[in-house]
């Protein structure tokens, strides 16, 4: 039986997991090793550098027990029996396969950490969105660098959205372990497993072979985002043809084959999964001489893409083809709602665009505005940021919703109404709003694959 486990790389992922992990294993000590201090730091004081419902509560209950966080890597290394890699790998901005491969100078930086420092036979598991056959990569370096020790590389892919973290981490659809089919791979799955099972239902526990697991985790972001990607596509037939989106959908996701989640149309996917992993994918079928597959794939990012341009050119169409020198107020920034994350946020391109119009374009967001501060750090003019919305949509021309937070349902936009200039434009990107309410206040409303609701 595992007694103690690390994780390298206290994030989005490797933090709430293990939080959750400690709490159902109280004897099992449980480390979250990170090279960054200032996070580590945050995460100790029981104040998580990141916001996710439930995550600080989840902390708490083992912190200090058998939950610790720390920066010294290399002597966590060498006390743990299990070590989850959960460090970033972007899309690589360099070289071969720039802007579609992932970058994974980190993962080897870690496994050659691992390599140099374990004490012990060390069971691996990558958490890291990874390309397929990276384990097998992995573990040749293992085999390679070292004769007395045995490692074991196990996949098991993360499910969890951001915003959900901790509830999709307490009762997950799936958990999923991808092991070698040998004797140790399996008594390592095992291994695994038992410590899943503490809380999930085995049902629930499905193991693969490490390939498997890989392209499945790839597959299926690639397979919601297609979803994400479709709806769009009819939103915007449903915006030449009168038709509404909503009414689509849900008569889309009456068929029990086709199910109703995942079925909103909006300016477009964000966060840091999505694309970085159908461009994974993108390259592994070029790799593999299969272009006809990766064109196929390509296509879900493309017509993301098209969402997001389409929004601004509606914009500037329907505002008397100019936005120079308009104030524009952006209702959130985050790539979703519940969460302080930008990363590859919609709200980026948009806001780009609308400030390369001249646009004045005040951003607010309930906990992303400093990522909205980072994000947009090289625009020099144009956008300003304001944490309270009505400020924000003081004199402005026009707002534009971009992420769903639920607090932007109960604004008195009457009152945001008041203070804008006329004509007022009310842009809905997530379709947050009953747009003839906001027509009834004096709004022009143009929601996403919906009608208009305009005196123009
Ligand atoms: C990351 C990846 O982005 C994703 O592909 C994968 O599925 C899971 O891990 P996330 O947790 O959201 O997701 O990333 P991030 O919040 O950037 O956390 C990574 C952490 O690893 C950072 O805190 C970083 O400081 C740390 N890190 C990075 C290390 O500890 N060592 C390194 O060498 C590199
Ligand atoms: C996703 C996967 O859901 C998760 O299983 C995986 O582990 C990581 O990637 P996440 O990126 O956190 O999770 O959020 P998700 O809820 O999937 O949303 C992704 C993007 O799609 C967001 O920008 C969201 O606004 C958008 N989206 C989602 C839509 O535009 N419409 C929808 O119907 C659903």
């Amino acid at each position: 039986m595992i007694n103690r486990i690390l994780c390298i790389g206290a994030g989005y992922v490797g933090g709430p997991t293990m939080a959750v992990i400690a709490k159902h294993c109280p004897d099992v000590h449980v480390v979250v090793a990170d090279i960054n201090p200032e996070r580590v730091a945050a995460w100790q004081s029981g104040n998580p550098p990141i916001y996710e419902p439930g995550l600080r509560e989840a902390v708490g209950v083992s912190l200090g027990r058998n939950l610790q966080f720390t920066s010294d890597v290399e002597r966590a290394i060498r006390d743990a029996e299990m070590i989850f890699v959960s460090v970033n790998t972007p899309t690589k901005t360099f070289g071969q396969g720039a802007g579609r491969a992932a970058d994974l100078q980190y993962w080897e930086k870690t496994a050659r950490n691992i390599l140099r420092n374990a004490r012990g036979p060390t069971i691996v598991v990558e958490k890291s969105t990874l390309p397929v056959r990276t384990a097998e990569a992995m573990d040749r370096i293992f085999k390679n660098g070292r004769s007395d020790l045995h490692f074991e590389v196990l996949s098991n892919p993360e499910f969890l959205a951001e915003g959900t973290a901790i509830a999709d981490l307490e009762s997950p659809d799936r958990v999923l372990i991808g092991g070698a089919e040998t004797p140790s791979g399996q008594a390592a799955t095992q291994e695994l497993v038992d410590i899943y099972a503490r809380w999930v239902p085995r049902e629930r526990i499905l193991t693969t072979g490490i390939w498997s697991a890989e392209l499945s985790k790839l597959a299926a972001n690639a397979f919601l985002a297609q979803r994400v990607s479709s709806i769009n596509a009819v939103s915007a037939i449903c915006e030449q043809t009168g038709a509404d989106v909503l009414d689509v959908a849900r008569v889309i996701g009456a068929d029990q084959r086709i199910g109703d989640q995942f079925l909103r149309a909006g300016v477009g996917f964000g966060g840091s999964c999505f694309q970085k992993d159908i461009l994974n994918l993108v390259y592994l079928c070029e790799q593999a001489g299969l272009h006809d597959v990766a064109r196929y794939w390509e296509t879900v990012v493309t017509m993301n893409q098209y969402q997001k341009e389409r929004f601004v050119r509606r914009m500037i169409r329907v505002m008397f083809n100019t936005l120079a020198g308009k104030r524009i107020a952006v209702l959130g920034f985050a790539f979703k709602a519940n969460t302080g994350d930008t990363r590859e946020s919609p709200a980026i391109e948009i806001c780009r665009e609308l400030a390369a119009e001249q646009a004045h374009v005040c951003i607010t967001d309930p906990q992303a505005l400093d990522g909205a501060r980072r994000a947009l750090a090289d625009v020099e003019h144009g956008v300003t940021f304001e944490p309270d919305p009505y400020k924000a949509a003081e004199g402005a021309h026009a707002v534009a919703v971009l992420t769903e937070w639920p607090e932007y349902r109960t604004l008195d936009y009457q009152r945001v109404y008041s203070r804008m200039e006329r004509p007022a434009f009310f842009f809905d990107g997530r379709n947050l709003l009953d747009p003839e309410e906001l027509h009834r206040i004096g709004f022009n409303v143009y929601p996403i694959g919906r009608p208009d609701r305009t005196d123009l």
